[in-house]
């Protein structure tokens, strides 16, 4: 036999009539239609039906025990439906295979779910992920995937970078989540860290003379995981030399806009809008604003001053406070019950309560107006709210007062779900870049400054001077690409000149011991001619969910991991066995599978 198939099941067409083929697949269905047996065979491409006959009596016998996902390879005449019995549903609809042999090149148990069933809960589809990878759904996903990195890598191609690869067993890195710790066995007592990004090293390519570098990277981080974000994840991940900030956005921008115009065939906007980091903050209260969501925050605070209602006044005189009004348009509707169930979505992200007006008319004052806080609210004060919201009758104002963060949190949020509820999400692809970030981020945790993107990113130049003075006030030159609310990638200039990047290390705490230890070779590096450079790292799966329109990262990733961090496929990870642990010098302080105490 010279090959198994000369053609895929879904390939085939009223143009291969009269042709005889030999398909290979798995039974997708299998019906008895008294005396003749149809079969729906599945293989990448589609479906097929494939009518076997009594005539054949080989075959037919074969065709009698086949049972679902049964491997099968078929050989046949391709012949047309008969009239009526064409499927339109089917890209072969028109056509059937006529089997003359049937080889059943392997059986199948009873599989724990059909691949066409709607519902399966995820752990059954981590467990079996070869049957999960069998349904079209998941196909497609992984097709598209693969598309999209095919499209990534041609633009960088023709764009002269370099596709590089850097180590997985590596040093610890400073993205700002856990390492992943591989012993060393010939090293007693010493780590590799997986890599969270390969940031390091693509600033030393650039120092190396690579200019322009790029890689589909696997980046590792222990951290909590949710819907967008898992333990081991891709990057497209580049870096530039000799360039600005504008030159990394303006290249990014249109790389971003060739993939969706080749694969998706969209037209995003050209240039993306760019937003700073404070109005992204004050509008939406969020850096990563989904822009189809028509509903913005209006600030109060300093219409709260001094007013009776202290859960408003408090917030509105504190520094790190904020009084935030949401007006949602028509949101006078809203049941009690609804609005209970908005205090308790913002009450998961710390706000003590969702204080709200509803507006029945704003020409009559407070006699237009329904609210339990109406009381202890000046006529001024509440002709000046209806105004700067832009109220009107049938709208409900929804506020949030407090810490800064948890107002910030809790409204954003929430306007993302009101945005869900009540169908506001406006059609279509927003993209933006959130630019002009603050430098450091005071961590209430550790009582000190850390670095917003990580400790490698240029500040401007005119805050050089200031960094130790005005922390508070430097900006750094990051930038983050915002795609409907997803942070799809993000970067920035880096530091090329060692003496600004020692005054940053000693912004953060980290003094010129720690900064040897940990990071000594980029130091050193800096000291032998560095070139000013940059670059960014597109999150791949996030944007592959993103263009897939799937519900979570871990529906485009082929193998991906639990909320826990575990395989269920493979149930990684699982215990070394004490010879391993001799040789790697470790002894357990807790019995394999007992919990860590703490977190
Ligand atoms: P950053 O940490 O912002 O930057 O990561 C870049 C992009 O990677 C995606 N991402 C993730 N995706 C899935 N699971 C995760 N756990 C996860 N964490 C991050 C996001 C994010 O925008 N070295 C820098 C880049 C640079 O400065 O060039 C970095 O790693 O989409
Ligand atoms: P109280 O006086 O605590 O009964 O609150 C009166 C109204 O203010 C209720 O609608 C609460 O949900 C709301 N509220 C309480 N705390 C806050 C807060 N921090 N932010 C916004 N609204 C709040």
């Amino acid at each position: 036999m010279s090959s198994l198939r000369t053609h895929y099941c879904g390939e085939l067409s009223a143009a291969h009539l009269d042709t005889e083929v030999s398909v290979c697949g798995w039974v997708h269905h299998r019906r008895d239609h008294g005396g003749v047996i149809f079969i729906d065979l599945r293989d990448r491409s589609g479906l097929v039906q494939v009518v076997v006959d009594p005539d054949a009596p080989e075959a037919f016998a074969q065709a009698e025990r086949v049972r679902s996902e049964y491997v099968l390879r078929v050989e046949g005449r391709v012949r047309r439906r008969p009239a009526g019995t064409e499927n339109p549903d089917l890209a072969t609809g028109e056509i059937e295979v006529f089997a003359g042999a049937l080889e059943v090149l392997n059986t199948a148990e009873t599989p724990p779910f059909q691949v066409d069933e709607e519902e399966i809960g995820e752990e059954l589809r981590l467990r079996y992920r070869y049957i999960d990878l069998r349904r079209p759904v998941m196909r497609r996903r992984l097709e598209l995937r693969s598309r999209i990195t095919h499209a990534l890598r041609r633009f960088l191609d023709a764009e002269g970078f370099l596709e590089i690869e850097t180590p997985i067993l590596t040093r610890t890195t400073p993205e700002g989540a856990r390492d992943y710790l591989v012993p060393s066995r010939t090293h007693p007592g010493n780590f590799f860290a997986l890599p969270q990004s390969p940031q390091l090293f693509k600033q030393i390519l650039m120092m190396g003379g690579m200019d322009r570098y790029y890689q589909v990277a696997r980046c590792f981080r222990d951290e909590d995981l949710r819907a967008d974000r898992q333990p081991e994840f891709t990057q497209l991940d580049l870096e530039m030399s000799f360039v600005t900030e504008d030159d990394v956005m303006a290249l990014n921008e249109r790389m971003i806009r060739t993939l969706f115009a080749e694969v998706l065939e969209v037209d995003l906007p050209d240039p993306f809008p760019r937003m700073s980091y404070d109005e992204a903050l004050r509008r939406f209260g969020t850096d990563r604003p989904d822009l189809r969501i028509p509903l913005e925050l209006t600030d109060v605070g300093d219409l709260m001053q001094g007013v009776e209602f202290k859960v408003f006044a408090g917030p509105a005189a504190d520094p790190e406070g904020r009084v935030a009004a949401l007006r949602l348009p028509g949101g006078g509707r809203l049941t009690r019950k609804e609005i209970d169930d908005y205090t308790a979505f913002v009450g998961r992200y710390g706000a003590k309560g969702l204080a709200y007006i509803k507006v029945n008319a704003v020409d009559r004052g407070r006699e237009g107006l329904q609210s339990p806080i109406l009381k202890f609210l000046p006529d001024t004060v509440i002709e000046t709210l209806l105004d700067r919201t832009g109220a009107e009758p049938g709208d409900l104002i929804f506020f949030g007062a407090g810490k800064r963060h948890v107002v910030n949190e809790s409204l954003s949020a929430l306007r993302v779900r009101l945005g869900q509820d009540r169908g506001l999400l406006e059609p279509g692809w927003r993209p933006l870049w959130i630019v002009d970030f603050p430098m450091f981020e005071w961590d209430e945790r550790t009582n000190r400054w850390v670095a917003l993107h990580h400790p490698f990113t240029a500040p401007r130049d005119e805050d050089i001077e200031r960094l130790a003075t005005h922390p508070h006030a430097c900006r750094s030159r990051a930038y983050d690409m915002v795609i409907n609310g997803t942070e799809v990638g993000g970067g920035s200039i880096r530091i090329h000149r060692p003496e600004i990047q020692e005054k940053v290390f000693e912004q953060l705490g980290i003094g010129p011991e720690e900064a040897h230890e940990k990071f000594g070779f980029l130091v050193t590096a800096l000291k032998y001619g560095a070139p000013p450079h940059g670059g960014l790292a597109f999150g791949l799966d996030r944007l592959v969910m993103l263009m897939a329109g799937a519900p979570s990262i871990r529906d485009v990733i082929a193998f991906p991991k639990t909320q826990t961090a575990s395989c269920l496929l493979t149930q990684a990870p699982s215990p070394a066995s004490e010879e391993q642990l001799r040789e790697l010098g470790i002894r357990l302080r807790r019995p394999a599978g007992e919990k860590a105490h703490g977190n």
